[in-house]
């Protein structure tokens, strides 16, 4: 099943791939969820389900308790009268000023399907600042609802930094990390890069706790893009190359054919 968000970097196109390298378990832990395309297909008897992005884990845990009536509500902003620039910037503005969290997370859904290309982006000061999308007849993501909404009753979820995540772990998990991608080309001040938050120093970092994890017999399968940096950080890993077609990406210029790893950190030997 697609997730109901269009998310950057959502793994729904190759969550066969990931399937089959992900060892069994008894709860699968995302320390960087996003649309949940992993946790979607897969079938562990539990899942804890982590993103450092409070908007979207407040979006799942109202799913989660509110179910149909929630469902129901997010639809009332499908109408052709929302579908304008001019009412899109306002509801907007009404995301980004609510302390309503019932209301903010309905809005995320018809930003996200009203806004451009998928996007997820805020400002810095935390505002959202995707602009307006201009599509005809904006999707409304029902029974994609409707399915996550079942599924998340065996999820548990959260906001905080993957580290805290990492730091939690005990024996019956297995990881599955997606976090952002590092940047495909190395440029000159790459060990200062960051791309969307998240600096080379945390790439690294993620891959200790990989090692640190497999060593306790916890099994981690990272994703990320197939660059020379990757493979020597994820060195003590099981290396799987894919080539992914890729329609949203978080940056423009990196759009197109990327080749994409998948690490699997596992047993004692690392
Ligand atoms: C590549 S996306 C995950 C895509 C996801 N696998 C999917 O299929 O949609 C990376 C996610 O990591 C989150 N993130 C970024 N930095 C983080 C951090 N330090 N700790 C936890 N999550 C973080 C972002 O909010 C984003 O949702």
């Amino acid at each position: 099943m697609r997730p109901f968000l269009k998310w950057p970097g959502g793994k729904y196109r190759i969550v066969h791939e990931i399937k089959k390298r992900l060892p069994p378990g008894e709860r699968l832990v995302e320390p960087f969820v996003g649309s949940g395309a992993v946790f979607l297909n897969t079938d562990y008897p539990a899942y804890w389900l982590n993103d450092n992005n409070a908007d979207l884990i407040n979006l799942y845990r109202t799913l989660k308790s509110e179910g149909e009536e929630f469902i129901r509500y997010c639809r009332s902003f499908f109408v052709p009268e929302n579908n304008t620039a001019e009412r899109y910037y306002e509801l907007r503005e009404t995301f980004n000023a609510t302390k309503d969290v019932v209301l903010k997370s309905a809005l995320l859904v018809y930003l996200n399907r009203h806004g451009y290309n998928g996007l997820v982006r805020y400002n810095a000061h935390g505002g959202y600042n995707v602009p307006f999308g201009q599509y005809k007849r904006p999707y409304f993501p029902e029974d994609e609802m409707r399915y996550f909404y079942q599924r998340a009753q065996a999820a548990e979820f959260t906001v905080a930094d993957f580290t805290e995540v990492m730091t939690a772990a005990r024996p019956g998990d297995v990881f599955y990390c997606d976090p952002p991608y590092v940047p495909l080309s190395d440029t000159a001040n790459f060990t200062t890069y960051s791309a969307g938050g998240f600096s080379i120093e945390q790439q690294k970092e993620l891959a200790r706790f990989a090692v640190k994890l497999a060593r306790a017999g916890i099994p981690v399968l990272i994703s990320n893009h197939d660059t020379e940096f990757i493979q020597q950080a994820y060195q003590k890993a099981q290396i799987t190359r894919l080539q992914v077609p890729r329609f949203i990406s978080c940056d423009g210029a990196n759009r197109g054919k990327a080749g994409e790893v998948l690490a699997l950190f596992e047993g004692a030997r690392l």
